[in-house]
């Protein structure tokens, strides 16, 4: 049996990631694929537990170093429990969030850690996506759009547009840095737009 994909979404929060995975995974279905939508931190009951702890609550509440190993620990259960039997079932998995998160949330957002966050993801985890659309969108823009949500996931989403800008330049960085898997898409247009770029591009990949 042939191979599941793995394909993440990434971004700024707010940048329209779970908007696009759901007109994706319809597309996707609607041309005969098995798709499963999933997201990180998160994916499998152990990993939402995971994400429990430590989306919640104030802002000092973990260290980066410590958020970089509930990460992982909630991304290896994910990965078991999840994305590697779906992958092995020929199901293509389409995540809100992958490792790339990671390397800029923890690796550059807040503290240089960036290195850590490589070695841990080689040692740990071991398998990069095989697609990985980034979603570029003006901070205001994206603040704007995720505190409109209700929800008490707010510890990220609190640190401001300072860091969301330093958080973009991240991302812009590594596509530019993995340009052979990562994909930049301008999200500052209508859905519908974004969605044509996002679908362009599954078109030439053989799945
Ligand atoms: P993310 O998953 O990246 O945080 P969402 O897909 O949840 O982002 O989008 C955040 C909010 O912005 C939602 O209310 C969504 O409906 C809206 N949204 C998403 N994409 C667009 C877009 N291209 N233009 C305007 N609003 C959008
Ligand atoms: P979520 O609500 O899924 O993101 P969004 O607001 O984009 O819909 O929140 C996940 C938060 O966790 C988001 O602010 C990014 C952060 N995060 C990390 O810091 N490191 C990681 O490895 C992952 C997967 C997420």
């Amino acid at each position: 049996m042939k191979s599941g994909k793995l394909i993440t979404f990434e971004g700024i929060d707010g940048s329209g990631k779970s908007t696009q995975i759901l007109m994706l995974a319809e597309k996707l279905i609607a041309a005969g694929n098995e798709v499963i939508v999933t997201r990180e931190p998160g994916g499998s009951p152990g990993a939402e537990e995971i994400r429990n702890m430590v989306l919640k609550g104030d802002k000092g509440r973990w260290s980066t170093e410590t958020e970089l190993l509930l990460f992982t620990a909630a991304r290896r259960d994910h990965l078991e429990r999840v994305i590697e039997p779906a992958i092995a079932a020929g199901r293509h998995v389409l995540s809100d969030r992958y490792v790339d998160s990671t390397r800029v949330y923890q690796g550059v957002g807040r503290g240089e850690l960036r290195r850590k966050v490589d070695i841990l993801h080689t040692q740990m985890i071991g398998r990069e996506a095989d697609l990985t659309f980034v979603i570029d969108i003006e901070p205001e823009v994206g603040l704007d759009r995720a505190v409109a949500r209700t929800g008490d996931e707010k510890r990220f989403e609190s640190f401001g547009l300072e860091l969301q800008d330093r958080l973009r330049r991240g991302f812009l960085d590594l596509a530019r840095e993995c340009s052979e898997r990562v994909v930049l898409v301008d999200g500052n247009r209508p859905k519908d737009k974004v969605a044509a770029d996002i679908h362009n591009v599954i078109k030439e990949m053989p799945l």
